[in-house]
Order: C-alpha cells, then structure tokens, then sequence
C-alpha cells in the first residue's frame, strides 16, 4: 500500500506538478519574512498572493480588537451554536452581516467551505436541481455533491448556456443557481444581474459565493450584488471572513430568512462543528465598524489594482480580463509557472505558480493579488521583479501560441 502511494507521489513530482510551501515567520502583511523548507531565510519579501485585500490580517485595531475579546470572552467555545456555542457576539456578528449584505439574516460557518459545504443538502433533495457554473470553488462542486439534487454546469459566466439548461429543467421542484461573485482563479467578475434576472424568470433561487468580492466590490463594498445593482435580488450570498474581512476563519450564509432558518436546524457544518473563536468574532466586528466608516482602504485598493494591472500589460505580459484585485498572469506550462516563481522569491518576490488540478491543465500561471497595504514602492519593485523574470524566460509580448511552442504544455496527471 505504502508503494502506491509513493508512485502517486512520484508521479506527481515528474508531472511538475508537486506544491511545496514556505513558511512565513511574520504576521501575514505586504511584506514578509519567510524560510523555505531547508531552512533557508529570506527578509522583507514583498507579498503579492495573498487574500490580504484591505490589509486587515494585520491591521493593530483588528489585533486589539481581537485581543480584547479574548480578555472578555475567551479562548473556545467547546461547543457547537445550538448546544452551549452562541454568545453574544455571534448573534451581533450574523445581525452586522446581515446589515452590510443588504439581508434578512445571517448563519455563521467555521469556514466559507463548510458553509458551502452545508447549504444544498439542507435546502434541496432529489426532485430539486442545481445549476452551477463551471468555474465555481471547489467547495461549492463538494456541496452539491454532498447533496441528492441533479446537478448541472452551465459553461462559465454564459447566460445563454443556463437559460438552455434552466428551461431544460424547467419542472424540477426547486431550481438553485450557483456562481461565484468574482471567480477566484480569474478573477472575472460573475454576471450576477442576469444571473437574477433569469432566476426571477424561472423561479429559481439566486445563491452568489462572493468571498472574493465581500469587503470591497461594489460601490461600498458590498459585493458583487452592489456592483450589479441587484442587491435585493440574490437569495443567498455565502462569504468568507478568511480574506478581505480579518483573513483570520470563517465564514457565513447570507439571506431570506426562511431559507437561513432552514440552515440553522438541518446543515450539516452548523450543526456538527464547533463555533467560531471569539477573538475571531471580535476582529471581524472591527473589520465591519471600519470599512462601514469608509471606503478610504477599498479606493486605494483600486487604485493599486490599475496601477499593477497597467505595468504587467505595459511590460508585455499576458493577463486575464480580471476585473477585480485578482490579477493572474497567464504562462500555461506548469514547470515554467514554478520556475518562474522561484525566481521571483529569489529576487524578493513572494506570489506562488498555480497549475493542476488547482487551474485546468495547460492554463498554469502565477496569481498575483494586490492588496490596499501595499506600497506604491512595493509595487513598482515588484513589477521590476516581474519583468525581469519575464525577460529572462523570453515571454514579454509573447501571445499564447508563441509561450506554448516555447514551453509545451507538461501538465501530464
Ligand atoms: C470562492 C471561494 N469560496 C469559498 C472559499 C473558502 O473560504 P474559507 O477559507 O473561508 O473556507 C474560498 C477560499 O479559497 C473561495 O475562494
């Protein structure tokens, strides 16, 4: 049995597809220290893959906040909300949820993966269907299976693809669609208001994953949902208090009562897992008084989002249509994407080569993600960095074709 295992391993290894990680021996910022796995220590590393969006991760009100409900309400819960797990703060917490989102309640998940692990088994069963975009997070793909309702994908962010399949569905009992609000490898934003408009036409209940978008998309930073002026329109909206809320855990379901009711009483995760830390709840309680105040953070973050994106696409890179923090830069070989970032590392830049099975085969890439505490120093080295790489690897206005033929695709698995 060992041996199988270790072919698995060798195998994974001689597709270059193995991941490796570096330990970061700083709080979590724009600027890190790390050692890799021999040891070895590198200092003030500028940090550009991180769901650090707003900065919070290490922002000292979130860490005084934080430590001040670990003086009043301690450590643990020891319990799940239903036994003896609910204080106060979890109830404050859901009902500020619900006032930033624009909802009528809210339930608190350890993580956004256990809340999408829990939401379609608790409202769906097996005369229901889910409809489910082809790009949506791996925890949303686990919750429907986990549930006995048909599932369907519809090809990514296209309306007419779920129109067909909607209508092909059409006497199902309960119809969901499913999307994330900002795709989390692309970085595309979901078309939430069409989304609405064709669950308004065939009645089916509009659930948006915006843990990439939750904080600082939209005008106030509501979400996908104010950016596409439908705020009233989505049922459902799951997010995450692991990015741009804290980046500390957990997560939450947002929406019609009824529906959140239903949660509270038969999901799984809620449940059967223990409550969020409250310290966490405290931290993200701060978050929300501060980014309710104003949007002084998710401005700057838009203004260091364009500036990055400007000087990848000036510099000749191949980027995707993202139209949020997101910025992936697109190298398609998964032994480049790694090389590349080692690279990077190398010269004082921290952002990680993504490839199989966490992106489609051939479509490897680094995923850079700007952050509102970033420097304007910071970013302009990093872009050095970056060109420099590119330059070495022989990329920089190379189109797709061109970068393939250099470097065919490898990912094998
Ligand atoms: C779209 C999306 N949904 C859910 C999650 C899971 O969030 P959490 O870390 O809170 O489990 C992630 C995190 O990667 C995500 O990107």
């Amino acid at each position: 049995m060992k041996n199988y295992y270790l072919g698995q391993i060798d195998q994974i290894r001689e597709s270059d597809l193995f991941k490796s990680e570096k330990y970061i021996y700083t709080s979590q910022s724009s600027c890190i220290n790390a050692r890799d796995n021999s040891g070895n220590k590198t200092e003030n590393i500028i940090n550009i893959c991180a769901n650090n969006y707003l900065g919070m991760s290490d922002h000292p009100e979130v860490i005084k906040a934080a430590k001040d409900t670990l003086d009043t309400r301690g450590y643990g819960m020891s319990s799940v909300r239903f036994i003896c797990g609910t204080q106060d703060i979890h109830k404050e917490l859901e009902e500020r949820m619900s006032g930033f989102l624009g909802t009528e309640d809210t339930i608190l998940y350890s993580s956004a993966f256990d809340a999408n692990l829990g939401v379609f088994e608790a409202l769906l069963d097996d005369e229901c269907a889910i409809f489910s975009d082809s790009l949506n997070h791996a925890s949303i793909i686990d919750g429907t299976r986990l549930c006995k309702a048909k599932k369907i994908r519809y090809a990514n962010n296209d309306m007419d693809d779920l129109q067909v399949k909607l209508e092909e569905e059409k006497g199902a009992k309960i119809k969901l669609i499913v999307s994330d609000g900002v795709f989390s490898m692309d970085g595309i934003v979901a078309k939430v208001d069409q989304i609405c408009e064709l669950g308004r036409m065939y009645k089916a209940i509009v659930m948006i994953d915006d843990s990439h978008a939750t904080g600082f998309i939209g005008k106030t930073g509501r979400g996908t949902h104010e950016l596409k002026n439908c705020m009233d329109r989505v049922d459902l909206i799951s997010t995450t208090f692991g990015k741009a809320l804290g980046g500390a855990s957990g997560g939450c379901i947002s929406g019609r009562k009824e529906l959140i009711t239903i949660l509270r009483q038969r999901s799984r995760p809620y449940l059967f897992s223990n409550s969020i830390s409250p310290s966490v709840v405290g931290g993200v309680l701060k978050v929300l008084d501060m980014i309710g105040k104003s949007t002084e953070l998710k401005d700057k973050l838009e203004r260091n989002t364009n500036f990055w994106k400007k000087g990848l696409t000036d510099a000749g890179f191949i980027l995707t249509k993202s139209d949020s923090p997101i910025v992936p830069v697109m190298l398609f070989n998964a032994k480049l994407a790694q090389d590349f970032s080692k690279d990077l590392y190398d010269c004082g830049v921290f952002a990680i080569g993504f490839f199989y099975p966490v992106v489609p085969k051939g479509k490897a890439r680094i995923r850079t993600q700007i952050s509102a505490c970033h420097t304007a120093e910071q970013l302009e080295k990093a872009l050095e960095v970056f060109t420099k790489v590119g330059k070495k690897y022989g990329i920089l206005g190379k189109n797709r074709e061109e970068i393939i033929e250099m470097y065919p695709i490898s990912d094998k698995l």
